[in-house]
């Protein structure tokens, strides 16, 4: 190949200092859903969804930063780029896919009730004529939603889960809807506070996923890729574990 003239390379700018071969991903995550996500004392955000996420990125070869955001517009978040993948106990719906991408399943839930101990409720039908804490736009808002009608005024909801059950603490509202393994973490945790639990048979099975925005198919074969890797070598197993053992 003939080599540049004198003049260019004199102007060659000095050369880039090396580029990671990928770049960060942003991560959004509304640190209030423990044991899912949470923040520490440390202000580290940390939980069961994080180390999936970590353990993910590691395998698939790309950096990630966590970025405490509010469930309120998380969404939003991947269509303006300012995250690039969200964890976030998010359960995956039909209606949710039409404006973003999910990675396969990595958890399966359910809704669960909370109530005080002293309470008559059995079953969600029990809810019907009740105050209910739910946090907005979530799958325990919907199921309340379905049961007592879209604009119900007994619906009361709460920007964060640990907001509606501190509700239910202060009485008042009769119960909280909301993801199981938060419920339980939460009745675990206040065992002093006189809480019970209520299941329901018509609680669907309810599946997370990792969004990402719509149209991203690289991104989500890489999580996809991540993911098998960590289920088929027993990392997942080990940080299910950690969390969920009993
Ligand atoms: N799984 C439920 C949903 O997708 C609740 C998720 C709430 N997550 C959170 N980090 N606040 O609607």
């Amino acid at each position: 190949p003939a080599t540049p003239p004198a003049a260019q390379q004199s102007d060659a700018k000095p050369a880039e200092p090396a580029k990671p071969a990928v770049k960060e991903l942003v991560v959004g995550t509304d640190a209030a859903y423990a044991p899912f996500e949470s923040e520490n004392e440390n202000k580290e955000i940390v939980g069961f969804d994080i180390d999936v996420v970590k353990a993910i990125a590691e395998k698939a070869g790309v950096q990630v930063k966590f970025v405490n955001t509010p469930w309120e517009g998380i969404f939003k978040t991947l269509d303006q780029g300012d995250r690039d993948l969200l964890v976030s106990a998010i359960t995956i719906t039909d209606e949710r896919k039409q404006s973003m991408d999910f990675s396969e399943p990595y958890f399966e839930a359910k809704q669960l009730i909370a109530v005080s101990s002293n309470s008559k409720v059995q079953k969600l039908e029990d809810l019907k004529k009740l105050k209910v804490g739910v946090q907005t736009g979530t799958t325990g808002d919907e199921v309340v939603q379905k049961l007592q009608g879209k604009t119900s005024p007994n619906i009361k909801r709460f920007e964060s889960t640990p907001l509606a059950l501190k509700e239910l603490e202060a009485g008042g509202v009769d119960a909280v809807v909301a993801d199981n393994g938060v419920v339980i973490n939460y009745v675990k945790n206040n065992s002093d506070k006189g809480f019970r639990m209520v299941e329901d048979a018509t609680f669907a099975k309810e599946f997370y996923g990792l969004a990402v925005k719509k149209g991203n198919a690289e991104l989500v074969a890489k999580l996809n890729e991540g993911l098998k890797k960590i289920k088929e070598d027993g990392t997942y197993d080990k940080i299910y574990a950690q969390y969920f053992a009993e």
